[in-house]
């Protein structure tokens, strides 16, 4: 029999390889599938585990606080080699572009294991932007003998770089599976009610109840970011512009789940803090519309970009996820990976420039014409069977 031995170690990655893993082990008449998780997130890892209810069967437990790219690359490599060596799969499979991707693919590149990358051939150009993304992922492309790209672009930029057309297959993004999967769950009165309820008991928070506006008329902005690019003046001035939106917007309510990284904690809590828990600084600070809480589980998060007006975010897989939901998106970096979104027109960079951030915030709160145009609910990122379409390749045409 086959196997297959699957490595991530993000949240990013969990969310977007959960759907996978729950498949290929719905196949073990076929293949015997091996989880191995770096665990180069601990708390954002596990969250994401716990939905999907994955239990790996190798935890290497690499993360430290504060680590640094050597860090994980290091504890990664040399804690995978004794996983490949007892475990000798037929393939690995990877995702996207952090260190524990491009790690797990040199490491299989040692041993003579072919590796199939999910999420291949997304491209910036610049290689410190964002950092070390795009170089991960490009490395990672560069080992790997199969190539799922989740667009036609993807594809075509893998192409430029001479990866053969028989081993790239365009299947959409399996974050798209995953996001269904939870919007799906939540239709019902009954879960809503249990979210809207976690929500206020947690952290203190009334929801909107629908289109992002409230009965009295308080529109949600949902930001989080983390990009290593932009820590320091970056994140200053994201914060410096959360603050003047939440002073001059009474009407709007900012949540921020804020990253657990110390380079990203730091700077928020003492620009916008104090915590959640001490609401009563926050309401003397004029600054009780802006809420600082812990990253949130997959499925509150969803329902919070359900419940959003805007998003202003740094991340990847959110600038994937939101079109789908038909929210608009403020990316706050200089470059983006994924253009399918703005081209769509639902996804616009805006920078880490305080004044940019500021005034196309104002923009999209004040003139409905700019909010429609980029409200409009499309999925330029797949159709929610992308993992299928894997599945389908891994078993019919790799393996027939
Ligand atoms: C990593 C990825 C990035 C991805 C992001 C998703 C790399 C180099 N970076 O960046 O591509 O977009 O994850 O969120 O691969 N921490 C915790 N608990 C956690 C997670 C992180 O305490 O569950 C803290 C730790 O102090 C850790 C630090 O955050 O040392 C940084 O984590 P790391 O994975 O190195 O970087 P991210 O910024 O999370
Ligand atoms: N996400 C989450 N909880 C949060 C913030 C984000 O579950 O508090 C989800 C989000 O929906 C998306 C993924 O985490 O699927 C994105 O992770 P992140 O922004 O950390 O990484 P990136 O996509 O930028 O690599």
């Amino acid at each position: 029999m086959r196997k297959i031995l699957i490595v991530f170690g993000t949240r990013p990655e969990a969310i977007k390889l959960a759907p996978l893993v729950q498949k290929l082990k719905a196949e073990s008449l076929k293949l015997k599938a091996t989880i191995c998780v770096t665990a180069q997130h601990r708390e954002m890892l596990d969250q994401v585990l716990n939905l999907f209810e994955i239990t790996p069967n190798y935890d290497l437990n690499i993360m430290t606080n504060n680590q640094d790219l050597f860090d994980v690359t290091i504890r990664s490599l040399q804690r995978l080699k004794k996983v490949l060596e007892k475990e000798r799969p037929d393939l690995v499979i990877v995702q996207g572009d952090t260190t524990t991707s491009f790690v797990a693919s040199l490491a299989s590149y040692y041993m003579q294991i072919p590796v199939a990358h999910v999420e291949a051939g997304l491209r910036t150009y610049n290689k410190y932007n964002p950092f070390p993304e795009e170089k991960n992922r490009h490395l990672t492309g560069v080992l790997a003998d199969y190539h799922f790209a989740p667009t036609e672009w993807a594809k075509n930029n893998l192409l430029k770089e001479n990866i053969p057309e028989e081993k790239i297959w365009v299947t959409g993004n399996t974050v798209i599976d995953a996001l269904l999967t939870v919007v799906r769950s939540q239709k019902s009165v009954a879960r809503q009610k249990g979210l809207n309820k976690y929500f206020r008991e947690k952290w203190n928070l009334t929801l909107p109840t629908d289109s992002g506006t409230n009965t009295n008329n308080s529109k949600l902005i949902l930001v989080t970011g983390h990009r290593r690019e932009s820590f320091g003046g970056g994140f200053k001035n994201i914060c410096l512009a959360l603050r003047e939106i939440a002073q001059n917007n009474p009407n709007v309510t900012i949540v921020y789940p804020v990253h657990l990284n110390p380079n990203v904690q730091k700077p928020v809590y003492e620009i916008l803090g104090p915590t959640q828990t001490n609401r009563k600084d926050q309401i003397k600070k004029n600054q009780k519309n802006l809420f600082l809480i812990d990253p949130l589980d997959y499925e509150p998060f969803v329902y919070l970009m359900s419940k959003s007006y805007l998003i202003l975010t740094d991340s990847g897989g959110i600038q994937e996820e939101a079109p789908a939901l038909g929210k608009p998106v403020l990316v706050m970096r200089d470059t983006t990976e994924r253009p399918e979104g703005v081209e769509a027109g639902t996804v616009r960079l805006v920078g880490t420039n305080k004044d940019r951030i500021i005034e196309e915030t104002q923009r999209l709160l004040e003139n409905p014409k700019s909010y429609e145009e980029m409200s409009k609910a499309m999925n330029p990122y797949g159709d929610g069977k992308a993992t299928q379409r894997i599945v389908d390749i891994l078993l019919r045409e790799l393996w027939a």
